[in-house]
């Protein structure tokens, strides 16, 4: 992973990463071999990537509200346990649950349209309704890419300090 990479993540993610939200993710397990947290730091690796990709082709990104999405697309979805259910209950409702989580963390002034479509779209296509920004495709393929990683054992997260990150430095 490039050291631009990593920065990205810290300049846009940073105090997300700090947040008290993000690091209680580390405590709920994900995909059955994850952390919620991890498996969002993979997310928003991956779509960095990607950006990287489209911006040499010339097609603008908004990386803030697309590493704000990335970061957040599942926060919605800590307590499921208690809070859904079932499985299917999830599956619906952790997109609406992390917008709500979103907003109450960075604010109306932060908070776009970018971000509130891609997270609420972030199933499709399990899910009927496409994304509306290029962003909220982005991010929809980089959760799939990231989950079918973390299943092999080579989690786009690999390379961070979780560490540090853990630690909210
Ligand atoms: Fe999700
Ligand atoms: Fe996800």
């Amino acid at each position: 992973m490039s050291d631009q990479i990593k920065s990205l993540l810290h300049q846009y993610g940073d105090d997300i990463l700090c947040s008290e939200e993000f690091q209680s993710a580390f405590g709920q397990t994900h995909h059955k071999c994850m952390t919620v947290a991890e498996h969002s730091l993979g997310v928003a690796v991956v779509c960095l990537h990607m950006s990287a990709i489209l911006q040499k082709m010339h097609i603008p990104v908004q990386e803030r509200s697309l590493t704000v999405a990335a970061l957040c697309h599942d926060l919605g979805i800590m307590g499921r346990h208690e809070k859904y259910k079932n499985d299917f209950e999830c599956f619906g409702k952790h997109p609406e649950d992390s917008l709500e989580v979103i907003r109450n963390m960075i604010g109306e002034d932060e908070y776009d349209d970018i971000i509130e479509n891609s997270v609420r779209r972030h199933m499709w296509p399990l899910t009927p309704v496409p994304p509306k920004y290029h962003e909220g495709v982005m991010l929809t393929a980089a959760d799939k890419i990231s989950a079918v990683m973390e299943r092999l054992g080579r989690s786009p997260a690999r390379k961070l300090d979780l560490r540090k990150v853990r630690q909210g430095s």
